[in-house]
């Protein structure tokens, strides 16, 4: 059975995204992207570095995103959960290569088939892709950067990070440099099936948030945007996000997340991620304004939240799904039959069994008769 905690259900789709990119069958599902708004220096590449828990972005001050950046995350067991989950020894050997002892990489959908093992090269590549298409100082370039990044210690989810609106240009930008940021962030986000991460610095006020601006540009009742509010640390002594997490602020029907990132005096020292999420967790837990509501703060619960978010949508796409698997059994099992025996080996023959061995594997989730995916609720 598929636990809504365990990221199967997603990687599911993934896999099914494959079987039906292989036949030639575009987007079985569409599934939902969350795109990263917000103004210059609110914080959006922070949270994002956080849900990976890596470093692994660029760096600066100014205007450091100039491309969206199209950030697949993928569940990857590591070989000792495999192991905890009854896979041998033996069968670990078997089936896995150097992938199986090595945990996290990244590849880029421009160089494809070489992984990145080691993070800060994925920077470099990302720098180095900017300026190839958006110049080497302050332009901008619509054109995507796809990245992938396996990992037994995320959850699937696909990320959209894009440029931080702004208002000034600077230095040699073109006058109409706001202009074309809204063009591209309208872009990714009027999608209707886009879910809007909205980020907002905490010690700024709510009503000048440029994200949740846009956001509502294009999603008025704010049925599919989500707050992030980062700098919580950075807030007045005695105030607090209470009040905007309460939906008295300005109401958001998945609500608001608040978080701690590293500052950049963090970033000069090098704090590791994972000792900036150990202080995000303490932070939390120790302030008097929060410490009762600490397990609905922080990025862990962000990063559980979208992926919730990501499941509910594929629960609902779930028969529509079930009707395409079996359009393409028929289609291909009468093609086979067409073929009679001299089929051992093709190619149709192999995606086949691929879709028939998935069906098979995955029949209660795509009957819908699974408990705690009806039950789940966000
Ligand atoms: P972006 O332009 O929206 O991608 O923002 P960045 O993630 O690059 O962050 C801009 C600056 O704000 C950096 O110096 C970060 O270290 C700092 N920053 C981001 N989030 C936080 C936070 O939660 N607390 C503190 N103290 N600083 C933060
Ligand atoms: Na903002
Ligand atoms: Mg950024």
């Amino acid at each position: 059975s598929v636990n809504v905690n365990d990221p199967s259900l997603i990687a599911l789709v993934n896999k099914l995204q494959d079987v039906f990119t292989t036949v030639g069958v575009q987007n079985p599902i569409d599934l939902p992207q969350i795109v990263v708004v917000g103004s210059q220096s609110s914080g959006k590449s922070s949270v994002l570095e956080n849900i990976v828990g890596r470093d692994f972005l660029p760096r600066g001050s100014g205007i450091v995103t100039r491309r969206p950046l199209v950030l697949q995350l993928i569940n990857k067991p590591s070989p000792e959960k495999l192991q905890a989950n009854g896979v041998t020894e033996d069968e670990l050997k078997k089936t896995t290569d150097r992938e199986a002892n090595v945990d996290e990489w990244g590849e880029f959908l421009h160089i494809p088939g070489q992984k990145f093992f080691d993070f800060n090269k994925i920077r470099d590549e990302i720098v180095k892709e900017t300026e190839a298409k958006a110049g080497r100082n302050v332009g901008i370039s619509p054109a995507p950067i796809n990245l992938r990044i396996y990992s037994p210690n995320v959850l699937t989810l696909t990320l959209v990070d894009l440029p931080g609106l702004t208002k000034v240009p600077v230095g040699d930008q073109p006058k109409d440099i706001e202009r074309q940021i809204r063009e591209m962030v309208l872009k990714q986000i009027q999608k209707p099936n886009a879910i809007i991460l909205a980020v907002t610095a905490a010690n700024v006020d709510l009503a000048n948030s440029d994200g949740l601006k846009m956001a509502r540009e294009v999603d008025q009742e704010g049925q599919r945007t989500i707050g992030v509010l980062t700098k919580v640390d950075l807030m007045d002594e005695g105030t607090d996000v209470v009040d905007i997490l309460a939906g008295r602020i300005i109401p958001l029907r998945l609500g608001y997340v608040p978080v701690v990132n590293r500052g950049q005096r963090d970033i000069e020292n090098r704090k590791k991620i994972s000792a900036a999420l150990e202080a995000e967790k303490n932070f939390f837990e120790n302030h008097k304004a929060y410490r009762n509501k600490a397990s609905y703060c922080g990025t862990p619960y962000l990063a559980r939240k979208l992926n919730l978010i990501l499941m509910m949508h594929i629960k609902q796409t779930l028969p529509e799904i079930k009707t395409r698997i079996s359009t393409s059994l028929q289609k291909y099992t009468s093609e086979l039959n067409q073929l009679g025996d001299s089929i051992l080996g093709n190619p149709t023959n192999i995606v086949l069994n691929i879709i028939t061995e998935f069906s098979q594997e995955y029949r209660t989730v795509l009957e819908g008769n699974n408990q705690e995916l009806s039950s789940l609720e966000l």
